[in-house]
């Protein structure tokens, strides 16, 4: 999988790209992850990436025209070595809130592919054309409004990634069935530099335990258990 970026803040995946899982995937080179600068592909002077909206109202809105030029230059980048042996899967994909609500089934699908190109909106919005001619996909992460797409270009990143075959290491599960879990002490007092702060009424000392049927060693107790705390 190639993951290319389009976004004008492409210093917000640095930490995010060094940091991570994502880094190493990278050094396997079982990804490739990279960001483009919107800017590069403006002609004037000043890099203009937005302009006002026709018909009036606040704030700027993305041109078509630079992220045109990207996605057209993104699609003739070598995915290798797939290219050679068959047509490069790829998706253009728009973030903006007013998206399909991105999920686990879509994340799936989506680490099938060879090459994400991933649109990154900010101010008020993109020019509508890059959604009704250029993305095959406009995706948002959830109901709420964000400054721009780079936060939801992260997620999906992370999310896609978890389904690519070898990635993850073999015990943690790609699936999202992820259970309630717990590591020593068995019981945890909660208190401050030998005082305790959390008591109850009377004065006695908070414990907080680890389910008992966790420690009995009764691994078919323990997978129904597992599975009654899953949702
Ligand atoms: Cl993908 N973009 C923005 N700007 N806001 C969002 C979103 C995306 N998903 C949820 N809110």
């Amino acid at each position: 999988m190639r993951y290319d970026i389009i976004t004008i803040f492409p210093g917000i995946f640095q930490g995010f790209l060094s940091e991570s899982l994502l880094s190493k995937a990278q050094k396997r080179k079982l990804i490739t992850i990279k960001t483009h600068f919107l800017r590069k592909w403006t002609t004037d002077r000043h890099q203009t990436v937005d302009g006002k909206p026709y018909g009036g109202g606040p704030g700027l809105v993305f041109k078509v025209e630079p992220i045109f030029k990207a996605v057209t230059a993104l699609k003739k980048l070598k995915v290798s070595p797939v290219h050679k042996v068959h047509q490069v899967k790829r998706k253009v994909i728009l973030f903006s809130p007013r998206g399909k609500k991105f999920n686990n089934e879509m994340a799936k699908k989506y680490a099938k592919l060879d090459q994400l190109i991933f649109i990154c909106g900010r101010y008020e919005g993109v020019d509508e054309r890059v959604a009704e001619h250029l993305a095959d996909d406009v995706i948002s992460i959830g109901d709420y409004v964000l400054n721009g797409g780079e936060v939801a270009a992260m997620a999906v990143i992370e999310a896609v990634s978890r389904h690519i075959p070898g990635l993850m290491h073999k015990k943690e599960s790609a699936s999202k069935d992820d259970h309630a879990s717990y590591t020593k002490p068995e019981i945890f007092i909660p208190k401050i530099s030998g005082k305790s702060k959390v008591k109850s009424q009377k004065s006695k000392v908070i414990e907080w335990h680890v389910p008992k049927i966790l420690l009995s060693g009764n691994h078919k107790k323990i997978e129904e258990w597992r599975r009654r705390n899953t949702e």
